[in-house]
């Protein structure tokens, strides 16, 4: 099984990534960490304890960076919500936070684990990670991989440019990409195919548990919003994407690049800029995610939710 820590801001999409994470037996989820993101860093933390208890999933949940390194904070209500997860009643948490910050459970987690053992799987902004790396630069070389939800090569949703992860924190996210680990980007030109259509919202409700309910609920709310903001038929559920990827990589297909976080853009600050031609000349960085395997995705995701549900 692939060890991964799940660094992320619940929200909606950050939910079902926690639960494929939690019910697929091809991956072990080692702890949820949490960041500021589509809401602050005490709204996602709760929310990432509801769906703990909603889904049984029992993990340490540790809460992280409060804002970004550098620049203004940055979040999501028109698409997540005021919660950050609305939609669905959240249950109580069953269990307390972690007492560790999430940088210190991941340097811990890394370091302790055999080396090229943990993937980190971020799908917020990239602050946890940028600031592991500077507090023990030695996780970069123990760590198996680095598989993000950011950035896109032909569009952004944030700004034209900009996906909302690489600009909430783009000088963690340039860290990030630089970093001498291997890196793969789910960006929104995979994820914008990995829609909640009608058809796969009926599949998980047929499942017919509390769990599936919950998510029903949630994949409605996102829907409503894609659909006034973003003008979407059906929801994106980008972050699921990453955790299917390690479950099973044949879930999408890659191509390597150099890819660089635009720091100083007026226009294009925070757009991943990807030389699939090697025009810049550079070493490839990262493993860019590009055609998905749409029914495998719901396949293993009703598949992990209906084993949570069976518990
Ligand atoms: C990303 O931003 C957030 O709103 C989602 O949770 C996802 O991680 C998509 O741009
Ligand atoms: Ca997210």
């Amino acid at each position: 099984t692939e060890r991964i820590i799940l660094d992320c801001d619940p929200g909606h999409d950050d939910a079902l990534a926690m639960m494929l994470a939690a019910g697929d037996p091809r991956v072990e989820l080692v702890a949820v960490t949490t960041c500021a993101g589509n809401q602050t860093v005490q709204k996602v933390t709760r929310n990432a304890l509801s769906v703990c208890a909603v889904a049984g999933i029992d993990v340490p949940v540790a809460a992280g960076a409060a804002g970004p390194l550098v620049r203004p904070q940055m979040v999501a209500p028109d698409i997540h919500g005021e919660s950050g997860l609305d939609g669905p009643v959240l249950p109580e948490p069953r269990r307390a936070v972690d007492p560790r910050h999430a940088v210190d459970l991941i340097i811990e987690e890394v370091m302790a684990a055999e080396p090229g053992t943990i993937t980190l799987v971020p799908t917020g902004p990239l602050t946890n990670i940028a600031l592991a790396m500077a507090k023990e630069p030695r996780i970069v070389e123990r760590v198996k991989r680095v598989v993000l939800m950011g950035g896109g090569y032909t569009r952004g949703n944030r700004t034209p440019a900009a996906e909302f992860n690489i600009i909430a924190d783009p000088e963690a996210a340039q860290a990030v990409f630089a970093g001498a680990w291997p890196v793969t980007m789910v960006g929104l030109d995979l994820t914008h195919q990995a829609l909640a259509t009608p058809e796969v919202v009926e599949r998980i409700a047929a499942i017919g548990s509390p769990l599936s309910d919950f998510v029903v609920e949630v994949l409605t709310f996102f829907g409503h919003t894609y659909k006034e903001v973003q003008g979407f038929d059906a929801p994106p559920v980008h972050d699921l994407c990453c955790v299917a990827w390690v479950a099973d990589p044949e879930v999408f297909t890659t191509r390597s690049a150099f890819v660089a976080v635009e720091l100083t853009g007026t226009w294009t600050t925070g757009m991943t800029v990807t030389d699939f031609t090697d025009l810049l000349g550079q070493a490839h960085n990262t493993d860019v995610a590009i055609d998905l395997d749409h029914g495998r995705l719901w396949d293993m995701t009703v598949d992990a939710l209906a084993a949570l549900s069976a518990g």
